[in-house]
């Protein structure tokens, strides 16, 4: 039988911990978030649902979105053993570059709706941690004011091929201006993807105010009173505008894009040139025909072509037909480092993410986006030393089953 008796103080002391409660409420916020899965529930709290639906949404029936998340969760790693991991470096060489981390942020538009220091919020994070950032043509605050922002951050200009040709070679001439290093050209928009959930939700931009807007207001009073009391929000590279997203893209992009424009960009722009929305061998070896010096295997995040092809799964053969000509990257669905590993693994020199960060953005500002980096960056340096390699390089593609 158990013989029971009165805990003593010097016996309890050790065992008490007084949890440290930072004063300041973001702070406060991220103190308990250790995933991205954590800031995405914190993004869902904070943001006005037409918002957070925005970010987290896809085209069409989201099935490119599901899939691409289920093949990160059938990637099996099979890792070595004794190998002396003490420690790894998860460093990576992008277009003769060395980064620190093999993650990038990815392009994405609108971003000041998320959270209302928007881009200058993200390009001081990646300044930080010394992680590329590519800044979108649908952006929310111009090439001049990121560069002045982050002097230091490694930054990328993201362009789409417009109807009107001289305003977009103005981009161009305005992204060299600003020391951006590459330009990354996204081809998989020739029309815009139907993403539902903004339907339903009547998405416009600049947000309107409705009876359905007016009541989440007072839901979501903090994101609202930012909204207003801060540089309206508009385009930053383009005209004002008052409609959707899909009118937008539809009014402003051209669908008739052939490769014949990647000539003449490819002209216009001296320095590295990413294209940006590859799905097959076919298309790659083009792009890089047509002067790409990176590819990035992407579907958009599923926001375009629903049910297009798993870029994880379409890699391996895309860095087998161009990875001795040109960087292969890949994006869609990574929510974690160990993603990101398995993406190396499988023949991508880097990785790029959008809503990880995005929810980072929307949870806490700089700090969320500073978080989500810390986050993948420690789960990248794990998988790597539990794999039992002490450097991306030193990843083989044995490494990683997709069940
Ligand atoms: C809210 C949002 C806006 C986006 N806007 C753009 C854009 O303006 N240009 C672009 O090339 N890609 C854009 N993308 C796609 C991202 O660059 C990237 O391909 C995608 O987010 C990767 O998938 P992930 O979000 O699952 O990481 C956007 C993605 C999201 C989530």
């Amino acid at each position: 039988m158990t013989t029971r008796r009165l805990p003593r103080w010097d016996e309890l002391r050790p065992l008490l911990r007084f949890q440290h409660v930072p004063l300041d409420p973001t702070e406060r916020r991220l103190a308990g978030v250790n995933t991205i899965a954590d800031l995405r529930r914190i993004a869902y709290r904070r943001t006005p649902r037409a918002v957070f639906d925005y970010t987290d949404g896809a085209a069409e029936q989201e099935v490119s979105l599901r899939r691409m998340r289920d093949a990160f969760r059938r990637v099996e790693f099979r890792p070595g053993v004794l190998r002396d991991v003490s420690a790894a470096d998860p460093g990576t060489t992008v277009l003769g570059q060395r980064w620190r981390l093999p993650f990038a942020l990815a392009p994405t538009g609108f971003t000041r709706m998320m959270h209302h220091e928007g881009e200058r919020a993200v390009v001081r994070a990646a300044q930080t941690a010394d992680v590329t950032y590519a800044l979108s043509t649908m952006g929310t605050t111009s090439i001049e004011d990121v560069a002045a922002e982050g002097p230091h951050a490694r930054k990328w200009f993201q362009l789409y091929v417009w109807r009107d040709r001289d305003a977009g070679k103005e981009l161009i001439q305005r992204a060299l201006e600003a020391d951006y290093e590459a330009l990354v050209l996204t081809v998989d928009t020739p029309i815009a993807g139907a993403r539902m959930r903004d339907v339903r939700n009547g998405l416009t931009i600049p947000p309107s105010l409705t009876p359905t807007t007016v009541l989440d207001a007072a839901l979501h009073p903090a994101w609202w009173f930012n909204l207003l009391t801060t540089e309206p929000l508009t385009f930053a590279s383009m005209t004002h505008w008052g409609g959707t997203v899909a009118d937008l893209v539809n009014r402003m992009f051209d669908p008739s894009v052939t490769f014949a424009d990647v000539d003449w960009i490819r002209d216009a722009w001296p320095r590295s040139l990413v294209v940006k929305g590859i799905q097959n061998v076919a298309d790659a070896r083009a792009a890089v025909e047509h002067g790409a010096d990176a590819v990035v295997v992407s579907n958009h995040g599923g926001r375009q072509l629903d049910r297009t092809p798993v870029p994880l799964t379409l890699l391996p053969e895309i860095s087998d037909a161009v990875g001795d000509r040109a960087d292969v990257l890949l994006d869609g669905g990574i929510t974690s480092g160990a993603d990101v590993v398995a993406g190396l693994a499988l023949g991508a020199k880097a990785c790029l993410v959008g809503r990880a960060y995005l929810y980072g953005l929307m949870a806490g500002g700089e700090r969320g986006v500073d978080r989500a980096i810390e986050i993948l960056a420690e789960e990248v340096t794990r998988t790597l030393r539990l794999l039992g390699v002490r450097s991306v390089d030193e990843l083989d593609r044995w490494h990683v089953s997709l069940g």
